[in-house]
C-alpha cells in the first residue's frame, strides 16, 4: 500500500480454521493491521477503544445481536467503517436484514478460495469508498484520544495535517489536557510511525542529569560517567522525540536544543564527535511559554523554532460534552471485568456532577476520580453518593432543627430575635473557615456582597481574621 496508513481491519470470527484462514489471507494483503475476535461482546469494546477501518464479522443466528448492536453503534455515532457480514449458510431474509441496517456487504461463504478471494475484494472496494469520509465523520476517538466535542473535532483535523507535514511542532495546554496523547497521535499518524517514539519529561529530570539524557555522554565525561550512553535524540533516530514540560529546560540546554533544531546536530556530553540524527521534534508545555521568554527566562529564538505549527488542546470544561464519553471510556478500561455484565454503570444523576464540575485538572483528574469509583463504590452502580464532596455537595435543604423558642407573657422583639439568630450564624460560619468571607458566605448560601452588608447591618466586625 506505499505511503498509505496501515488500516485496522477487526475479523470477528470465531477462531477455527476458517476464521484463522480469513484473518490471514487479509493480513497477507499487506498494509492491514489485523485485530481478530470472537464475534461476542468484545467486539464493540474495541470498536469503543481504538479507531477501527473496517470489520468483516462472521454472522450465526447466535451472533447475531452482536451484529446488530455493531450496526446500531456505527449509525448512532455516525461512523463511516464499513461492515461486511460473511455466513456460511445462505438466507436471503438475513442478507437483506443486515444490508438494509447498512452493512456493506452480506457474503456467502462457499469454496474456501472463492470465499477468501470475494472478502477480500469486497474490503478493498468498501475501503475505497469510505476513504476520506473520516473527517467528517462523529467518531467519538481520534487514535488514542476520546472526544466528540467540536473542539476535539477540530484538533483531530488539524493533527492529521500536520503529522503528515514533519514539522516541529509545539503542544500547549493545561495539566492533564492529554498533550502526550496529542504527540503519540502525530507520531502514529505520520511517516515515522513504523520508528521510535521517544518520550521525555524535561521538568522531571533533575537538571545536570537532563542533557547527557538527552544527548548521551561519552565514557569518563564526568564523575560517574562509567561507560558511554546513547542520549534519546540518538534512540529516537528516525522517529520522533516528546520533549514534555520543556518550559523547564534551563538555558544552556535550550542553546543545545536550538542548534540542534537549525543544524540537526549535537555532540554528546565529553565528546568532540558532531552526532546528526534525524529526528523530529514535538514538544509540550502547560505554561505559557511566550510570557517565559518576556520573562528571560525561554530563548525567544529557541520559541520560534519550536513554535513552527502550535496546537493547543483545549482544556476540559471547554467541551464538557466529552465528559460521558470519557467517563464510559475509563469505565471501561479500569474495570477488572472484562465482560459488559460485570462493568461498574454510572447513574444519570452522577453524570450530571460530573457535568458541573469545572475539572481543573482535566482528563486526568477525571480519569482518577472514576479509577477510585470503580474501586470504591459498593454497587453495581455509582451514584452521587459515592461521588467525592468537590463534585456533589448534599444539598443544603438539610436546616437545622428550627428553635423551639416559647413566646414568653409579655411578648419578645421579633426582630432581635431573629437577628441574633443570624450573627450567632454567621458568627459560626466565619468561626470556621478561618475568617474567609468568599467561603464563610458559601456555606450561608449568601454571596460574598450580601454576607458584608447583612454584617454591616447587625453591626458585625468586618474585620474579622483581616480576610477576605
Ligand atoms: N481525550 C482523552 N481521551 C482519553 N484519555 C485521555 C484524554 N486526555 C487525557 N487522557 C488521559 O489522561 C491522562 C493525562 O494525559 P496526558 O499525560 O497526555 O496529559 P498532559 O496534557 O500531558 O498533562 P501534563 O501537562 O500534566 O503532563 C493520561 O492517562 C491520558 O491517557
Ligand atoms: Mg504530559
Amino acid at each position: 500500500m506505499g505511503s498509505q496508513p496501515e488500516q485496522t481491519i477487526l475479523v470477528a470470527c470465531q477462531k477455527d480454521r476458517l476464521g484463522q484462514s480469513i484473518a490471514q489471507a487479509i493480513s497477507e494483503e499487506g498494509g492491514y493491521k489485523i485485530v481478530f475476535v470472537e464475534p461476542g461482546s468484545e467486539v464493540l469494546k474495541v470498536i469503543e477503544r481504538q479507531k477501527v477501518h473496517a470489520v468483516v464479522f462472521m454472522d450465526e443466528l447466535s451472533k447475531s445481536q452482536v451484529c446488530i448492536e455493531l450496526l446500531e453503534y456505527r449509525r448512532k455515532f455516525d461512523l463511516s467503517f464499513p461492515i461486511i457480514v460473511i455466513s456460511k449458510e445462505p438466507s436471503i431474509e438475513r442478507a437483506t436484514f443486515f444490508m438494509k441496517r447498512g452493512a456493506h456487504d452480506y457474503l456467502i461463504l462457499s469454496s474456501k478460495e472463492a470465499s477468501l478471494k470475494k472478502i477480500i475484494d469486497s474490503l478493498k472496494e468498501a475501503l475505497l469508498q469510505s476513504n476520506g469520509i473520516y473527517e467528517e465523520s462523529q467518531q467519538p476517538y481520534f487514535e488514542e484520544i476520546v472526544g466528540a466535542s467540536p473542539p476535539m473535532k477540530k484538533l483531530y483535523r488539524l493533527i492529521d495535517r500536520v503529522a503528515q507535514a514533519d514539522v516541529t511542532i509545539l503542544i500547549t495546554g493545561e495539566s492533564g489536557t492529554g498533550k502526550e496523547l496529542v504527540a503519540q497521535a502525530i507520531h502514529r499518524r505520520s511517516k515515522r510511525r513504523d520508528k521510535p517514539f521517544v518520550p521525555i519529561n524535561c521538568g522531571a529530570i533533575p537538571e545536570e542529569l537532563l542533557e547527557s539524557e538527552l544527548f548521551g555522554h561519552e565514557k569518563g565525561a564526568f564523575s560517574g560517567a562509567i561507560r558511554t550512553k546513547i542520549g534519546r535524540f540518538e534512540l529516537a533516530n528516525g522517529g520522533s522525540i516528546f520533549l514534555d514540560e520543556i518550559g523547564e529546560m534551563k538555558s544552556s540546554l535550550q542553546v543545545k536544543l536550538l542548534r540542534f533544531l537549525q543544524e540537526r546536530t549535537f555532540e554528546r556530553v565529553g565528546g568532540l564527535k558532531t552526532i546528526e540524527v534525524d529526528v523530529r521534534v514535538i514538544a509540550a508545555t502547560n505554561k505559557d511559554l511566550w510570557k517565559a521568554v518576556q520573562e528571560g527566562t525561554f530563548r525567544e529564538d529557541l520559541f520560534y523554532r519550536l513554535n513552527v505549527v502550535p496546537i493547543h488542546v483545549p482544556p476540559l470544561r471547554e467541551r464538557k460534552e466529552d465528559i460521558p464519553l470519557l467517563v464510559e471510556h475509563f469505565l471501561s478500561r479500569h474495570s477488572p471485568s472484562l465482560n459488559e455484565e460485570g462493568r461498574k454503570r454510572i447513574s444519570p444523576e452522577a453524570i450530571e456532577c460530573f457535568m458541573e464540575y469545572s475539572w481543573p485538572g482535566n482528563v486526568r483528574e477525571l480519569e482518577n476520580i472514576v479509577k477510585r469509583l470503580i474501586i470504591l463504590s459498593e454497587g453495581e452502580e455509582i451514584t452521587v453518593e459515592d461521588l467525592p464532596e468537590r463534585l456533589y455537595k448534599p444539598k443544603k435543604d438539610k436546616l437545622p432543627s428550627p428553635i423551639l423558642a416559647t413566646l414568653p407573657e409579655e411578648g419578645i422583639d421579633l426582630k432581635k430575635f431573629l437577628e441574633n439568630i443570624e450573627k450567632s450564624l454567621i458568627q459560626q460560619a466565619l468561626d470556621k473557615t478561618g475568617g474567609v468571607k468568599n467561603q464563610a458566605a458559601k456555606l450561608l448560601g449568601l454571596n460574598r456582597t450580601t454576607l458584608i452588608e447583612k454584617m454591616k447591618k447587625l453591626g458585625m466586625d468586618l474585620s474579622y481574621g483581616g480576610k477576605n
